[in-house]
């Protein structure tokens, strides 16, 4: 069963084709960062109105490339949840009008279970296992035990960590997109530059029983932007290279910390990463480096966003007989991650 997937849920125009969930035969990425550069940020406009002009011809690349005819297709899927309205709404359309006209089944597919499922396309990876989920938009620790079934054990209580990323880069200056500049840039600084204070185990702890597995990124980003002084040492000269290295030490170490928690939490050692943030170096290392856990990142290609990784979540729905309304919708947000409150709830 062959299908074609589209992911158009923020600035890059995207469609694969994934045999049986699992075999990419074609995967194409526009991406629309020249565009936005020049705004060190993604504006919504732009974006929307570059999808509607390129989905046609990435739909026929990656059929092209493929090498297959839209009649061999078996079914379409598209990322409805969670992203920028405008922007979802271009992927959704099509790709349902598609299915429409050509008889076959269309699957709205949650943006976060596709990036979970990245890894799942080249391997087979036993559940249950601890899922890091890192994007611009999100960052959470789950427990996987199904390709749709998640309990959310952790997540940010306000920036997204390639949030963090991204507005630290834009204040000194640094590039667009900053997950990728600061990584780069990391690699020539030295990460004891400065120490960064760490998020509040005890305020973290009060949001509930696994409270501890939290996030924040709120304190690193101001501490790195506004009281660089305070935490700087002065052994090391303010170089771009050392707030780059100081800074993602600490934004990894963020997430590694409550990440071990939840491993020592759950008794799991299998760790499966996916979202833009799990291309970062430092992330890979120092999960590299806990050899009782195995960690499983998918390729860079599919860390961001891809067509392939919403092809295969379409699929797996398919395979259990599960497809979606004719009139399903787009949703810019998925409910908030609090991990109190939401603790045991699957992402709808
Ligand atoms: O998953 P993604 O492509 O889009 C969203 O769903 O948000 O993630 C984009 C995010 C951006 O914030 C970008 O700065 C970050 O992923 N990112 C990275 C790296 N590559 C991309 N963050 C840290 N290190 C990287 N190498
Ligand atoms: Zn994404």
């Amino acid at each position: 069963m062959l299908v074609l997937g589209f992911e158009t849920s923020c600035d890059e125009t995207a469609a694969a084709v994934v045999e049986d969930g699992k075999r990419i035969l074609s995967s194409v990425v526009a991406t629309q960062i020249p565009f936005h550069r020049q705004f060190s940020g993604v504006v919504p406009e732009i974006a929307s109105r570059k999808h509607t002009e390129w989905i046609l011809p990435v739909a026929r690349k990656a059929l092209g490339d493929a090498g297959c005819a839209l009649s061999d297709i078996g079914a379409f899927a598209a990322t409805n949840r969670p992203g920028l309205m405008g922007s979802l709404l271009v992927g959704l359309t099509f790709a349902k009008t598609i299915a429409w006209g050509e008889r076959k089944p269309f699957i709205a597919v949650n943006h976060m279970l596709a990036h979970l499922y990245a890894a799942h396309l080249d391997r087979d990876i036993p559940y249950p296992y601890l899922g890091l989920l890192v994007s611009g938009g999100h960052s959470l620790i789950c427990k996987v035990t199904g390709f749709d079934e998640i309990e959310v054990l952790g997540a940010t209580v306000d920036d997204a960590a390639g949030e963090a990323f991204d507005k630290v880069a834009k204040f000194y200056g640094l590039g667009y997109p900053g997950g990728v500049v600061i990584d780069k840039l990391a690699q020539g600084g030295n990460p004891r530059a400065a120490r960064f204070p760490m998020p509040n185990l005890k305020t973290l702890g009060k949001l509930g029983a696994r409270g501890h597995c939290s996030l924040s990124y709120s304190g690193l980003k101001t501490a790195a932007i506004n009281q660089l002084d305070r935490f700087w040492n002065p052994e090391f000269p303010r170089t771009n290279e050392n707030i780059a290295a100081a800074f993602q030490e600490a934004a990894v170490k963020i997430l590694t910390r409550s990440l071990f928690r939840a491993v020592d939490d759950t008794g799991l050692t299998t760790v499966v990463a996916g979202g833009g943030v799990a291309a970062n170096s430092r992330l890979r290392a120092a999960l590299a480096a806990r050899t009782d856990l195995t960690c499983v990142f998918p390729p860079l290609k599919l860390c961001t966003d891809n067509g392939a990784m919403v092809a295969g979540v379409g699929y797996q729905y398919l395979s259990r007989g599960e497809t979606s309304p004719w009139d399903v919708s787009a949703s810019a947000r998925i409910p908030a991650f609090k991990p109190a409150a939401r603790r045991g709830k699957e992402l709808p």
